[in-house]
């Protein structure tokens, strides 16, 4: 009997989508965020931040619209700053010809920091008909906003058909990013990083704004408010954050992860399968920008395969071979033979 309970046990929790070690005080517990974490109102996480007739309540608070049209786009903001935790959302994105349109949800503290904020970020980029949303995400930590991380990716779904939800995971160690409980990126804090790691409080946001200039081809496709409006919907809010009293300046942490969370291994083929697959862009094999990618970056030879592929202009110089020596090497003296790929 005993076995069979042990069986049981061991198969219910390899069937949880993610298990992570929630650890406050001495008090540590595991725990299942697909079906622990309670789903808040809208009015006790956040609040409106721009674009007032343009962000509408439905459903009591579980539904939100942003809409942009041609006179302002519309944000919101959770009330509370935090330092660290879990935070999710369900997105469905405007449908049909969505070029220029820039969907964003994200954590900052820049209007507190301005010379050096945090940033942890979701953008979704709209696209024109025929062709699916991208994602793109991308951390700031100290105000090092000359060091774009920026990875875009495709979808497997259409982002603009159903609800998806979006999560990012934030610890002291790492950032998780999820969609719809997948990992599809995993940040790990280097020493050598410094202050690049987000490490202040920060609010989260979620916003719907004109980024024609850049989203769509590098701004070649800009918004067109013909087919306005655009409406992004979101729902099923989770914070499981560390909320920080801005006065005190002390993390409030009751029950909420503080420490590095770890991807289950079968989690961990989910999200490679995810990188080899959907990843369309990556900042750690783009040699035209970084000749020496980034020491947080921890190359894949599958993914640079696939980028490769895509790209071979951009991606060409990133790959990696026999003796850790690059297949082009720069004239730039033995220093860069050294870089660790
Ligand atoms: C943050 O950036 C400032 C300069 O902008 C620098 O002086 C400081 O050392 C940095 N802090 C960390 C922790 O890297």
């Amino acid at each position: 009997m005993g076995g069979f309970h042990l069986v049981l046990l061991l198969l219910l929790f390899s069937s949880l989508a993610m298990v992570f070690v929630l650890v406050c005080g001495s008090s540590s517990i595991t725990m299942n965020n697909n079906v622990n974490l309670p789903i808040i109102s809208f009015e006790d996480g956040y609040t409106p931040l721009f674009g007032d007739n343009n962000l509408i309540i439905h459903k009591d608070g579980k539904l939100v619209h942003l809409t942009l049209d041609q006179r302002t786009g519309s944000g919101f903001v959770s009330h509370e700053l935090y330092l660290h935790g879990y935070f999710s959302t369900k997105i469905k994105l405007p449908s049909d010809y969505t070029a220029g349109v820039v969907v964003a949800f994200y954590m900052s503290n820049g209007d507190m920091f301005k010379k050096n904020h945090d940033e942890i970020d979701f953008e979704f980029l709209g696209n024109i008909r025929g062709r699916n949303w991208r994602m793109q995400t991308n951390f700031y930590g100290n105000g090092s906003t000359k060091t774009g991380r920026e990875e875009r990716y495709d979808l497997w779904f259409d982002p603009s058909q159903d609800f998806h939800q979006y999560s990012i995971l934030w610890t002291d160690t790492n950032i998780i990013f999820y969609v719809d409980n997948v990992p599809i990126r995993e940040v790990k804090r280097t020493e050598s990083m410094g202050g690049d790691f987000p490490s202040k409080p920060m609010t989260l946001y979620a916003t719907i704004w004109d980024g024609s200039d850049w989203a769509t081809d590098g701004g070649k496709y800009r918004v067109n408010y013909k087919y306005a409006p655009y409406v992004a919907e979101f729902s099923d809010f989770v914070m499981h954050g560390c909320g920080v009293d801005p006065i005190e300046d002390v993390a409030m942490c009751y029950n909420v992860l503080n420490s590095k969370a770890n991807i289950m291994p079968k989690h961990k083929i989910e999200m490679e399968n995810f990188r080899n697959n959907h990843m369309t862009y990556s900042y750690c094999y783009d040699r035209a920008r970084y000749q020496v990618p980034l020491p947080e970056c921890v190359i894949s030879f599958q993914e640079a395969e696939a980028l490769r592929k895509l790209d071979p202009a951009t991606y060409g110089d990133g790959r990696r071979h026999r003796g850790g020596k690059r297949r082009h090497p720069q004239s730039k003296g033995g220093k860069e033979e050294d870089a660790s790929f």
